[in-house]
């Protein structure tokens, strides 16, 4: 089966089951102040699991682009994937368990379908904790659907329960279902879940009915949701008979690429193999991240930093493969995952010259790097060398590290030629201390969930005032280019040439501030897209809306959602508050420039 067979598949299998087909959503979400990137198709829908109505029903199916970092050590194996495509159904308070399993079930087993034989398949369930009971209902379910007992695998929290992917949000029991390709149980014990090899997951059916609260404490939804997950690559793996992702469709194009541009023939030595995947898998999400509408920039910081942070170990994957290049490894391989992709998400192919500057961009600036760390090692040997241990200290490996961004691996590839070893452990002491300080670090590779706190719902009202007065001050072509909001500050990217002048940045506060004194009531209607748009409701450029949105409006204006006689009227997933009173006193406190021709600004509210 292909890769398009099987997504159009999918949503038409669940079309026929009263499905609405949603768009998937950028993999930069807006508004999320506790996620970088859109981990799961779930992401995009938390408020809606969490009680909101939502305008396409309460049966939802799409595919979604995803980034998962959190597991980015063990890609390189024939399944991990930094990104990936997630096939979904939802449920919002309609079917539950039995119905969501058996549907699974259908669409994997029936001939008419993707065919798979029962025997191939092995699935997992919840046993039970002090916080939710054993879940003996999926189980059996599955039992009567033929699957047998000893393939049926009962596995504790860590294994068997999603989310939430913050601190607190939706969650609940999982089962998940797996492919067995074939090989020797690795034990006794082995089954579905095992992490051997011989059982790969390929659809997560989550049972989402508990809210875990601030306290840690599961409180049982209102509304029982149902979230599942089938993930593309690997399914079309096993569909096809391949042992891993990169034989498939989806990478064979980009593994080739990858060849021809290092010269390294695939499968001539194990570590260089795992090389040569990691390469091709991180420079395809940089490229997914640099193409999306919402793309970011490598930096230092959030995105940017995971951004940068999978360029620069695509380039160190690739001199492990043709050490002496010179000229750019990046280039051909991205055209690459541009050709497999750009049919389905076109945003690449539009942005295909960003992508190749960022790219070159960042590449000459890594390899400045790592020639300006070679340099400073070299300094620093003379001393280690004296060490009777021959050992280099991890504070030092660090401080190439801090200073230069120097990788940690490449100087213990540089110290291994002088037959030194690095203090691996002071060094990661070291870096966990640094990281403890800095954002940019480990959190920049959690996940999290939407935050619906007051603070955020004033800070997307906020939003919307500072939106408008920005096209009122600097004129129409300040349209948005980003959006981030905590519960302390918004952050808000707009296009625009030049720095705005202090007498242009106190007229966009002057007029925030005098909407929020109007106490002017905010009102929001569900409607088609294309009236939305015939309105003149402000949408974001480039992004994808479903056929039925939400308006928001801020203003006095008779007609409550018009143009004529509000401030704001915007397409907006929201929440917002009910009156522009309720805010505080807008400030802004910083203007600067984020890319060419983008300008930044970040605001608070104060209480007044
Ligand atoms: N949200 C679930 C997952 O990502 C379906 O596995």
């Amino acid at each position: 089966m292909t890769y398009d067979e099987l997504r159009s598949k999918y949503i038409a299998y669940f079309s026929s089951q009263g499905h609405t087909h949603i768009q998937g959503k950028s993999l930069i979400p807006e508004n999320d102040p506790t996620v970088l990137f859109t981990t799961a198709g779930m992401h995009p829908l938390v408020p809606y699991l969490l009680g909101e109505e939502h305008p396409g029903g309460k049966r939802l199916t799409n595919y979604q682009k995803c980034i998962r970092t959190g597991d980015i050590e063990e890609v390189g194996d024939p399944s991990h994937l930094t990104f990936f495509e997630m096939l979904g159904n939802w449920s919002l308070g309609d079917y539950f368990k039995e119905e969501a399993i058996k549907m699974s079930f259908e669409f994997l087993t029936s001939p008419e379908w993707l065919g798979i034989p029962i025997e191939k398949l092995g699935v997992t369930v919840f046993e039970g904790d002090q916080d939710a009971p054993r879940d003996e209902e999926s189980a059996q379910v599955w039992r009567s659907l033929g699957i047998p007992e000893e393939r049926i695998r009962f596995l504790p929290k860590k294994d068997n329960w999603w989310g939430p992917a913050g601190n607190t949000g939706p969650c609940g029991p999982d089962t998940e279902m797996f492919f067995d390709m074939g090989q020797e149980a690795c034990g006794p014990d082995c089954g579905p879940g095992c992490p051997c090899g011989k059982w790969l997951e390929i659809w997560n059916d989550v049972f989402m009915m508990y809210n875990k609260n601030a306290q840690g404490k599961y409180e049982p939804l209102e509304r029982k949701c149902v979230d599942t997950g089938m993930g593309i690559e690997r399914t079309i793996t096993v569909l096809n008979g391949y042992n891993s992702v990169y034989e498939t469709e989806i990478f064979k194009p980009i593994m080739l690429a990858a060849e021809k541009a290092t010269g390294y023939v695939y499968g001539s030595e194990s570590e260089k193999d795992k090389s040569q995947r990691i390469l091709c898998d991180h420079v395809r999400s940089a490229v997914m991240i640099l193409g999306d509408p919402r793309g970011v920039s490598p930096s230092n910081l959030g995105a940017g930093y995971v951004l940068r942070r999978l360029i620069r170990r695509a380039i160190r994957h690739s001199r492990k493969l043709s050490p002496d290049h010179s000229s750019s490894l990046m280039e051909p391989i991205s055209e690459a995952v541009i050709e497999v992709l750009s049919h389905v998400y076109p945003e690449l192919s539009e942005n295909r010259n960003r992508i190749a500057e960022e790219l070159a961009r960042e590449e000459k600036k890594f390899l400045e790097t790592l020639q300006k760390g070679e340099q400073e090692f070299e300094k620093l040997l003379p001393n280690v060398l004296k060490n009777p241990n021959r050992i280099m200290s991890g504070r030092l490996a660090f401080k190439l590290y801090d200073t230069y961004g120097f990788p940690v691996e490449l100087t213990e590839e540089l110290a291994a030629e002088h037959g030194l070893k690095v203090n691996r452990e002071e060094f990661e002491e070291a870096f966990k201390k640094h990281q403890e300080l800095s954002r940019a670090g480990g959190e920049a590779f959690k996940g999290g969930l939407q935050d619906n706190s007051e603070m955020v719902t004033k800070y997307h009202t906020a939003t919307h005032l500072l939106h408008a007065a920005l096209r009122k001050v600097l004129g129409d072509h300040a349209a948005q280019k980003g959006s981030n909001i905590t519960a302390e500050r918004l952050r808000f990217d707009f296009s625009h040439g030049e720095a705005m002048t202090k007498e242009e940045i106190k007229a966009v506060e002057d007029l925030v501030n005098e909407q929020i004194g109007l106490d002017l009531p905010v009102t929001m209607e569900v409607m088609d897209r294309e009236t939305a748009q015939a309105l003149g409701a402000l949408a974001l450029f480039g992004e994808k809306y479903e056929d039925q949105v939400k308006v928001y409006a801020v203003g006095p204006g008779k007609d409550r959602i018009a143009k004529e006689g509000n401030v704001s009227l915007e397409l907006c997933g929201g929440p917002h508050v009910e009156r522009t009173g309720l805010l505080g006193k807008f400030s802004i406190q910083k203007e600067q420039s984020s890319s060419a021709g983008v300008r930044r600004i970040r605001a608070v509210l104060l209480s007044q």
